[in-house]
C-alpha cells in the first residue's frame, strides 16, 4: 500500500541534484512525472501539482506531486499532496484540477480502482474524488467519490472517465471530464454543482465523431477573446497532413458554447503545439485576467532520456494564451523577462554559410531572431552543439516549413527525431523566439501564432549555437541568458 508520508520521505532521501536538471522548467524531485494537475492560484500563489511516481523513473501508481511559485518561473518544491491510499483510489490518483473556495484549496481528481472479476478478467473504474487543503496539506473528503461512474448516462464508459477540470461561473461550479461513448469514441462530459459535492450530469460538451483519436484526455474549457475554447488531448491520433501527427497530442476546439444545449459548436480545430513533446495541457486564470497554460513536455511514446537519469518528465514553460485575429497564440509568461541577463544584440547581420556569433551560446537562453526577406532556400539554427552533438530547426523558405532535428542530440532510442511544421500564415519577416533550458527547446513562431516543443538530453557542455544559410540572409537577433539568483532559485526542484 502507498502512503503520503512514505512518498514524502522517499522524495526527501532521493532528491536529485538540481544542477543536473532544467533551470526554470518544473521537473519531479525524483522519479516519474506526467500531466500537470491542479494548476491554480490559491491565496495569491501559483500552485502546480502533477502526476507523480517518486519510486521509479517509469510510470507507476499515481500520486500527486506539488510545487508553488510566485511568478511561474521560480518554483519551490513541496511534499507530495496525494497518495493512492484509499479504497476508491487505490490504483491511482489520476489527473485533475484545483479551485480556490471559501473552505480552502479544493482538488478534484480521478480515483482509479482495478478489479479482477471471478472469470479472471480485469475491469477498471474511474470516478471523480475530492480533497481539500490549505496549500500544503490536503485531506480527502469523507464521501468519495463525488461523481460515481454510475452517474454517467447508459452506455458511457466507466473505465475511461477521468481528468476533471473544475471552474466556477455565476455561483455555480462546472466540471468537464474525458470519457468514451458506446462506439468507443472520445467525448467530453459536462457536470454542474452548487457545492462541489453533489454533481448533476449536463451534457456531452463535445465529441470526437471518430476524427480526433479515440479517448479524449485532460479536457480544459474557458472563454478567451470572444470564443469558447476546449483543449483536449486525444490518444491514438492518425496523422493528418502536418497539422496532427500520429499518437498523442493536444488539440484546441475553438467555437461558441450554447448554454441551452450545453454544447460547444466548434468552428475550428487546431494543434496546440507541433513539437515532439507536448501533452495534457491545463490552464488557469491569473488575478490580472491572463489565461496561462502549462503542459507536460513529453509524450507517451516519446521517452528518450538516458537510462541512468533518475528523473523523467518536465513541464513546458507556462505560456499566456491569446486569441488574436482568428489565431490562438501563445507566448512565454512575461515574468520570464525579469530573469534575462547578458543581452547580446545583432542588427542587420548577414549570415552566409555557417557561422557562430560571439556572445551567442549557452543552454539557458531566450533568443529572438528575425529573418528579413531574401533570396535563399534555407536557414538553420543549431544548438546544444559541439563536435559530437547537435540539434536544430531548419527553415525552408519555399516550402514554408520548419523542421526540427534531434538525430545527433545523443539519444540512443529509436524514437522520432525529425518533425516538420508548416508555417500557416507566412509573414515577410519570419520571427522566431527560442527558449532553451538545458534539455528542451520551445520555439514560438511569428509572435506565438504557432509553437513547437521538444526535449533532448545532450550533455551540458555542448553549448554552441551555429547559424547557417545556403545563400545569405539578413537577420536581427537579441539573445539573453536566463539566470535565477543563486541560493533561492528553484530550491530542490
Ligand atoms: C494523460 C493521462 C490521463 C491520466 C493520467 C495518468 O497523460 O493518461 O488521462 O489521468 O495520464 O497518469
Amino acid at each position: 500500500m502507498f502512503d503520503l508520508a512514505k512518498a514524502a520521505d522517499y522524495q526527501e532521501q532521493h532528491r536529485i541534484d538540481k544542477r543536473k536538471k532544467p533551470l526554470f522548467h518544473v521537473t519531479p524531485p525524483v522519479g516519474w512525472m506526467n500531466d500537470p494537475n491542479g494548476f491554480s492560484v490559491y491565496q495569491g500563489t501559483v500552485h502546480l501539482f502533477y502526476q507523480y511516481y517518486p519510486y521509479n523513473d517509469r510510470w507507476g501508481t499515481m500520486h500527486w506531486g506539488h510545487c508553488i511559485s510566485e511568478d511561474f518561473i521560480k518554483w519551490q518544491e513541496l511534499p507530495p499532496a496525494l497518495a493512492p491510499d484509499m479504497e476508491y483510489d487505490k490504483d491511482g490518483c489520476f489527473s485533475g484540477s484545483a479551485i480556490e473556495t471559501p473552505e480552502g484549496h479544493v482538488l478534484i481528481y480521478t480515483g482509479v480502482i482495478e478489479e479482477t472479476l471471478q472469470d479472471g478478467t480485469k475491469t477498471i473504474v474511474q470516478q471523480q474524488c475530492l480533497a481539500v487543503g490549505d496549500g500544503v496539506c490536503y485531506h480527502k473528503a469523507e464521501q468519495n467519490p463525488i461523481i460515481a461512474a454510475e452517474q454517467l448516462p447508459q452506455g458511457f464508459s466507466r473505465e475511461d472517465f477521468r481528468d476533471p477540470k473544475v471552474w466556477q461561473e455565476n455561483g455555480t461550479y462546472y466540471l468537464v471530464a474525458g470519457n468514451k461513448n458506446e462506439q468507443q469514441q472520445g467525448q467530453v462530459v459536462l457536470f454542474e454543482s452548487k457545492d462541489l459535492r453533489t454533481w448533476n450530469y449536463l451534457s456531452v460538451l463535445a465529441d470526437n465523431g471518430g476524427i480526433y483519436g479515440n479517448m479524449w484526455e485532460c479536457p480544459d474549457f474557458f472563454s478567451l477573446g470572444g470564443k469558447d475554447i476546449l483543449l483536449v488531448s486525444p490518444q491514438d491520433m492518425r496523422a493528418d497532413g502536418v497539422e496532427f501527427h500520429n499518437g498523442n497530442q493536444t488539440a484546441a476546439l475553438i467555437g461558441t458554447y450554447d448554454n441551452q444545449t450545453h454544447q460547444l459548436n466548434e468552428e475550428q480545430v487546431v494543434s496546440l503545439d507541433y513539437g515532439t513533446d507536448f501533452y495534457a495541457a491545463q490552464t488557469l486564470e491569473t488575478d490580472d485576467g491572463r489565461r496561462i497554460m502549462i503542459a507536460w513536455m513529453q509524450s507517451w511514446d516519446m521517452d528518450i532520456k538516458p537510462t541512468d537519469q533518475k528523473w523523467n518528465g518536465m513541464m513546458t514553460i507556462p505560456r499566456q494564451l491569446e486569441y488574436r485575429e482568428g489565431v490562438l497564440c501563445q507566448s512565454p509568461v512575461r515574468e520570464l523577462e525579469q530573469y534575462r541577463t547578458e543581452e547580446v544584440v545583432y542588427k542587420g547581420k548577414i549570415i552566409s554559410g555557417e557561422c557562430r556569433l560571439p556572445g551567442v551560446q549557452g543552454r539557458e537562453l531566450d533568443l529572438t531572431i528575425e529573418l528579413e526577406p531574401g533570396d535563399y532556400q534555407w536557414f538553420r539554427i543549431s544548438f546544444a552543439h559541439n563536435e559530437s552533438y547537435s540539434t536544430s530547426f531548419c527553415y525552408d523558405r519555399a516550402a514554408q516549413t520548419l523542421t526540427f532535428d534531434r538525430t545527433y542530440c545523443g539519444m540512443i532510442r529509436d524514437a522520432v527525431c525529425e518533425r516538420s511544421m508548416k508555417i500557416k500564415r507566412p509573414q515577410p519577416v519570419l520571427k522566431l523566439r527560442l527558449i532553451l533550458d538545458r534539455f528542451s527547446a520551445e520555439l514560438f513562431v511569428n509572435d506565438g501564432a504557432q509553437a513547437f516543443s521538444a526535449t533532448f538530453y545532450t550533455p551540458l557542455h555542448a553549448e554552441d549555437l551555429v547559424f547557417a544559410c545556403d545563400q545569405s540572409v539578413k537577420v536581427n537577433l537579441v539573445k539573453y541568458k536566463i539566470a535565477l539568483e543563486e541560493g533561492n532559485a528553484n530550491e530542490n526542484i
